[in-house]
Parts: structure tokens; sequence; C-alpha cells
């Protein structure tokens, strides 16, 4: 009997989610496994927007940002009885095997379906960064790119007006974002979860800032760090001696066409799943540990989040 395998994307999109959909469909095709695309996350499980899939399906995507399949937030999949019917669902189908790809929720959403008999594989695709059992995320390069190239245009105006630029950058409480783009751009300050100066200290620095003579100023805030981020923008144009603006950088940083990391490592994890799924592994997520494709058990990795930033944090230290 053919087996039956679907695949899809959930939570916040991510670059790169389209060339994962591809790498899964096109490989599972070449495995002899019947591929379904579920387009709007969980919710379309529950919904019958279920559908048998060949592979022009996935032609022409590779370079697209979003998802084709659509995607969404469905804090219904919370409640037992929502997993318990999508679990029917999918059986009615035949499907005994869901790729999810997505972020840690996805991944919550994907272990409850797991609790009820369906075989599940999570690929990690978020632009935060913030999965366990991997140490890239599918999305997080592209996403750093767009900022990397919107910090170097804020220097340019912000260099012209003698400003301080605060710009918020999404993570959602993870710093990744936050740190590696301010490494990426040589940031005066950086503000997140895993380095966070007091107000005092942000004052104090910008001051001395001025005092040397910079043209400018620019910080980098992890975004949900301030309740209100313009007293802080107050704050700094009356102590600072800098103008100061806030620019939040919001979901342009979700959009645009996959960086070729993002493209390669999208295609390597959805290659991979299915390779797992042909070994007789699943409920697990994949993963790159040391640079190397790795699987994880989806219990442990809904656990916690977090990986090691010691040694960016050094570097951020020596270059400020
Ligand atoms: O998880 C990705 C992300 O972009 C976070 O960085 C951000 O906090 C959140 O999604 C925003 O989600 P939404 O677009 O649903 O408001």
């Amino acid at each position: 009997m053919t087996v039956k395998v679907a695949v899809l994307t959930s939570g916040g999109d991510a670059p790169g989610m389209n060339a994962a959909i591809r790498a899964v469909i096109r490989s599972g095709l070449l495995a002899g496994y019947e591929m379904f695309a579920i387009f709007e996350g969980f919710r379309g499980i529950i919904e019958n927007k279920i559908v048998s899939v060949d592979r022009t399906f996935v032609s022409e995507i590779i370079m697209r940002g979003g998802t084709i399949l659509k995607t969404a937030r469905f804090p219904e999949f919370r409640d037992s009885k929502v997993v318990e019917k999508a679990a029917e669902n999918l059986r009615f189908y035949g499907i005994t095997h869901l790729i999810v790809i997505g972020g840690d929720g996805s991944y919550r959403g994907a272990y409850a379906l797991s609790k009820h008999g369906i075989k599940i594989i999570g690929i990690p695709a978020t632009i935060d960064n913030d999965v366990m059992g991997t140490e890239q995320t599918i999305g997080f390069d592209t996403a750093l790119n767009t900022i990397t190239e919107a910090v170097d245009k804020l220097r340019d105006t912000s260099s012209s007006h003698h400003r301080c630029s605060i710009i918020e950058v999404m993570g959602n409480r993870c710093g990744d974002l936050a740190l590696y783009s301010g490494t990426a751009c040589g940031v005066d300050l950086i503000i997140s979860p895993e380095y966070r100066p007091s107000e005092e200290e942000i004052i104090e620095t910008l001051k001395n800032i001025n005092l040397n003579r910079a043209r400018h100023a620019l910080v980098i805030v992890s975004e949900k760090q301030f309740e209100d981020l313009e007293k802080l923008r107050e704050r700094i144009v009356e102590e600072t001696g800098f103008d100061a603006k806030i620019e939040v950088l919001g979901r342009i940083q979700r959009g645009g066409s996959p960086t070729a990391s993002d493209r390669v490592l999208a295609g390597r994890l959805g290659v991979y799943a299915i390779d797992l799924i042909a070994k007789g592994i699943d409920n697990v997520c994949v993963g790159l540990v040391d640079g190397r494709l790795r699987h994880h058990a989806i219990a442990e990795v809904t656990k916690s989040t977090n990986p090691n930033l010691d040694e960016l944090l050094n570097v951020i230290d020596k270059l400020k």
C-alpha cells in the first residue's frame, strides 16, 4: 500500500518555506509516497483543505517568499478534541505521516497530533531562530540580511541628521535577530533578552558616543523589551544630545526572496525529513547541529528554547 505523507506550514511565515515544501514534495514523490498538501496550517486539516499533489505543484517556487500553502495561527489546536478531530480527518485520507514546517508553536501542535497516532516530522522554519534542536532555522538568514540592508540605509540618514535611530527588530523573545544584525551592522548598542543594559547604561553610552563627536548612533532593540519604547526615545532626546527616532521594521523582515543559504538549508532539511520516513523514523524534528543534519525526539524539542550564544556575546563585547 502506498504510504501517504502530508505537508503543511504553520505559524508566522518565513522566507524559504516554499523551498522546504518543494524539497519535501519532490523527494517524497521520488521515494514512492503519495504526497498531500494541506493549506492554512492546522486549521486546514480541520477544514479539509487537503489535496494530493504532483511534482509540478511546486514548480517555480524555490525563489518565492511567503508560503504557497498559506499559514495560520490556530490557538484552537490547544484543545485535545480539536486535535483528535484533525487526526481523524488525516486518517480519512489515509495519511499516516505529517511534515510540519514552522516554529516552536507549530511543533507543539505537531507533538499533540503525534499523541493521536499521526507520525510527525518537524522542519524548523521561523525568522526568530528560536527552535531547539537546530543551530539555524529556515528564514533566519534572509531576515538577517533584510535587517542589515535596512540598518545600513538608516545609518546614512541618521548621520545626515545627527540622529539616534532606535531600530526594533522581531524575534519573539529570542535575541538572535538583534544580536546577529547588530554585529553585522556594527551598531552602537544592542538590547535583547540576552544582552540587556539598564536604561541608565543606555543613556550613559549614548551620551559618551555624542561627546566623542559621533555623527549618529544606531541602537538595535529586540521587540517586546520595553513597555513603552517612546519613553526611552524621549529620554535620549532630552539627555544625550542626539535627536532620536524609532524605526519598527515589522513584517518586512518576514518577506522577500530567500537567500541562497536559506534555500539550501530548506532543501537539505526537506530531503532529510523524507529520508527519515523511509528509515521508519518518526516523531522527530530535523535540524543542523555543528553543520550536520540531525534529528531529535519532538517531545524533547518542545520542552524549552534557546541555543548557546556565549561566543557571539563575547564578539559583541569586544567590538563595541
Ligand atoms: O514568529 C515569527 C514572528 O515574526 C515573531 O518575530 C513575531 O513576534 C511574530 O511572528 C508576529 O506574529 P504575527 O504576524 O502573527 O503578529
